[in-house]
């Protein structure tokens, strides 16, 4: 069968692991694929830089958007992250060519989603972004599809990677925040600019995904109350630890009468409740479904290798012909979000 030809915008931590694994594990995916899975083309700014990659023969490109438009390619990886600018311009490039695009790109899809979404399914093109939230755990795939049978009434958990490593070395280590923060962006797990790791943006854009997807309404992402874990010290934790409890940078969405209500905060987690126990840059994520009961995900939320495992989930589907509505419902159908008034307010908040 016909090679898929894969263009990949960004070569940072997570577009260099794509690269790397399509070409290590060719056959396997071209197994899954049905068809050769190949990178012809891929655009960074500095060509000098050593990636350990091998990109004989793969074309170069300087801007994003012209990678997207290149004849070269027929499916985009957009991996260069915020919500505006060269990311923005190569997914809608890349639509307006009827190319389907994969991305890892949370931001944009929480502020441009449901337009992109609109774009791409008129234009008949598949848009995946199981990369986007909780790096290589599922949770797209669940529930925009193993979960279609159910309506859902809560999702909550730990969703970003880099803060929940922060806390568990701050626990466990009692080493100081700043400290924490340096070795989690050396081990490739932080956002470019990691105020949006700690400030609890990043999880509030993988929140705000989350609630289009379980609830079937438009994204809110202003509609979120977001408290980061920069003024959380070492003591905290350890008062908290002596209280029974465990302190987790938490996502929350959850449906009710009122509304839609949304919350990124620190909680306060009985200590051996299944999303208190996990360490580290794991991500876990509950989701109460009124058919399933309440399911939990657990597993790598960052880093190259394991938010490549989930863009290359979504190249196999699309080289296969899979082409959904981009939130599970089709954009046009999706509902206004009615935001439900705040419960409780910050600081010691308790899930059960
Ligand atoms: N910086 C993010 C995290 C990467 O730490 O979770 C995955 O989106």
């Amino acid at each position: 069968a016909e090679s898929l030809r894969v263009g990949v915008a960004g070569l940072g931590t997570v577009g260099a692991s794509v690269v790397r694994v399509l070409s290590e594990k060719a056959d396997a995916i071209a197994a899954r694929a049905g068809r050769p899975v190949m990178v012809t083309a891929v655009s960074a700014r500095d060509k000098g830089r050593d990636r350990g990659l091998k990109l004989d023969g793969v074309a170069w490109h300087m801007d994003p958007s012209q990678l997207a438009r290149s004849n070269d390619v027929d499916l985009v990886v957009e991996l260069i992250g915020g919500a505006n600018g060269a990311a923005r311009a190569c997914v809608e490039t890349a639509i307006e060519r009827g190319r389907p695009v994969v991305t890892a790109n949370k931001a944009l899809l929480a502020k441009h989603g449901v337009a992109i979404a609109k774009a791409a399914e008129k234009a008949g093109v598949a848009v995946g972004f199981e990369a986007a939230v909780a790096g290589g755990v599922p949770v797209v795939k669940t529930l925009r599809e193993a979960l279609a049978g159910n309506d859902v009434s809560r999702v909550f958990g730990i969703l970003n990677g880099t803060c929940n490593y922060i806390l568990t070395r701050m626990e466990r280590d009692r080493i100081g925040f700043a400290e924490c923060l340096a070795e989690a962006q050396r081990l490739g797990y932080a956002e470019a600019d990691p105020t949006f790791d700690v400030g609890g943006f990043d999880a509030a854009h993988k929140l705000a995904l989350l609630t289009t997807l379980a609830f079937g309404v438009e994204t809110d992402a202003d509609g979120i109350y977001v408290e980061g874990i920069t003024s959380i010290t070492p003591f905290d934790l350890q008062m908290a630890e002596e209280l029974g409890y465990r302190v987790k940078l938490l996502g929350v969405t959850t449906r009710g009468e009122g509304g839609i209500e949304q919350r990124v905060h620190p909680s306060m987690l009985p200590k051996d409740s299944a999303i208190a126990r996990v360490d580290g840059v794991t991500n876990a994520v509950e989701i109460d479904g009124d058919v399933v009961g309440a399911l939990v995900l657990a597993g790598p939320g960052a880093g190259g290798d394991a938010t490549a495992s989930a863009v290359i989930a979504d190249i196999v589907d699309i080289a296969r012909g899979v082409r959904r509505p981009v939130f599970g419902i089709p954009a046009e159908q999706l509902a206004a979000p009615k935001r439900a008034p705040m419960q409780t307010h910050q600081g010691g908040y308790y899930i059960r």
